[in-house]
């Protein structure tokens, strides 16, 4: 896709985030508003959206490790400032040189994509470099990284329950938003959720990242055949990793994956443990409703105070019902976002902590 046909999209985009005060995400379903979260419209930034290698040079002092935030698949990601003062996150794609036409389909994937959509719950992109052979992607810069590094205790902030039910219901909301026909008219498929991909902004709201493997959906079609099996390890749908098929429902099995991260606090993939042990879905899944023995799964961080039983069972009760391996017995996300609020609501507690936490913040 041609660049300047996406710089008009994004400024489409961003006149149109203007007078876009009240998103319209869920309005149809009215049981979606026992919550009163009622998402704030983001920040978007008045100048261009295409920056030049100057500029990214610039606003992270020319790569300086002190800037890394992160490395991945298709690079490092580093923490820039612009001379507006503006923090973002800058993802320098650094592919090895047969991996460089892959790297830069996904590039233009995830620009096209990304500019188009626009949710609370998914992570911005303001803008991109193309200059010569280099490739960025500016998003909005989150405060507070990874779901995953707050899990696995590497972040010093322990999560607590009311916390992470809310981290579930925005990734829910995110990934509803993309499963819904959104803004571009047909559903669309993450393809590589997992708990890197939820990130936190400074008041702990999830937003999801990184739609370079998202692929549409053809029109009027389930499924979308792919020879190419693609994603990360243990958060593998079975039944697209058998058959190839991709559907909306390979993305549920992932946060299924994530709502188990979130209820026990381990890794989808713990490679220090013994081989049956590794993997996390296996290691739980036929205990997820059985109440005696699902207390000796929760998370031992968890704050007792801070969640009931019955909202525990209930969240395990849902993530073993992702992770079912018939994807047509999984919940759709939609599903997940409803159940979810009930949770919520089941586990009074928490509420009360949540409250006295932002009053005392
Ligand atoms: N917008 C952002 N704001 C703050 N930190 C970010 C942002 N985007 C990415 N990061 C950090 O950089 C890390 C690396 O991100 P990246 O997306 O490159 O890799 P990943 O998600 O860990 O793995 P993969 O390449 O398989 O998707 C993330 O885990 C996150 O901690
Ligand atoms: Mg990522």
């Amino acid at each position: 896709m041609p660049f300047g046909l996406v710089s008009a999209w994004n400024k489409r985009r961003r006149s149109k985030s203007q007078d876009h005060t009240d998103p319209w995400i869920y309005k149809h379903v009215e049981f979606w508003q026992l919550e009163d979260q009622t998402p704030q419209p983001t920040k978007r930034r008045q100048g261009s959206a295409v920056f030049t290698l100057k500029e990214m040079e610039e606003a992270t002092c020319s790569f300086s490790d002190e800037n890394l935030i992160g490395k991945g698949g298709f690079g490092r990601v580093y923490k820039g400032t612009f001379q507006s003062g503006e923090v973002v996150a800058i993802k320098k794609m650094e592919l090895p040189p047969f991996k460089e036409a892959e790297g830069e389909r996904e590039f233009r994937v995830e620009v096209d994509i990304l500019s188009r959509l626009d949710h609370p719950n998914l992570v911005s992109l303001i803008g991109y470099c193309a200059d010569g052979k280099h490739r960025f992607l500016v998003y909005e810069y989150m405060y507070n990284g990874n779901l995953q590094d707050h899990l696995n205790g590497i972040r010093e902030t322990k999560m607590d329950w009311p916390q992470r039910l809310r981290v579930a219901l925005g990734a829910a909301k995110g990934l509803a938003y993309l499963h819904s026909s959104s803004n571009v008219g047909i559903p669309i498929v993450h393809r590589d959720f997992k708990s890197t991909n939820v990130l936190l902004n400074a008041n702990f709201e999830a937003k999801i990242s990184d739609f370079g493997l998202a692929k549409l959906m053809p029109e009027g079609k389930e499924t979308y055949v792919t020879a190419r099996v693609l994603g990360t390890f243990g958060y593998f749908d079975p039944e697209y990793t058998s058959t190839g098929k991709l559907t909306l429902q390979s993305d549920v099995y992932a946060f299924g994956v994530v709502l188990l991260e979130l209820l026990t606090g381990r890794q989808a993939i713990d490679l220090n443990q013994g081989p049956y042990d590794q993997n996390l879905v296996l290691q739980v899944r036929h205990i997820l409703n059985d109440r005696k023995k699902l207390r000796k799964v929760i998370d031992p961080e968890l704050p007792r105070s801070s969640y009931t039983m019955e909202s525990i069972a209930m969240f395990a009760n849902l993530a073993s019902r992702c992770v079912r391996t018939d994807s047509s017995e999984r919940p759709s996300i939609a599903e997940c976002v409803k159940e979810l609020q009930i949770i919520i609501y089941t586990n009074p507690k928490g509420l009360r902590l949540a409250m006295h936490t932002l009053r005392m913040v």
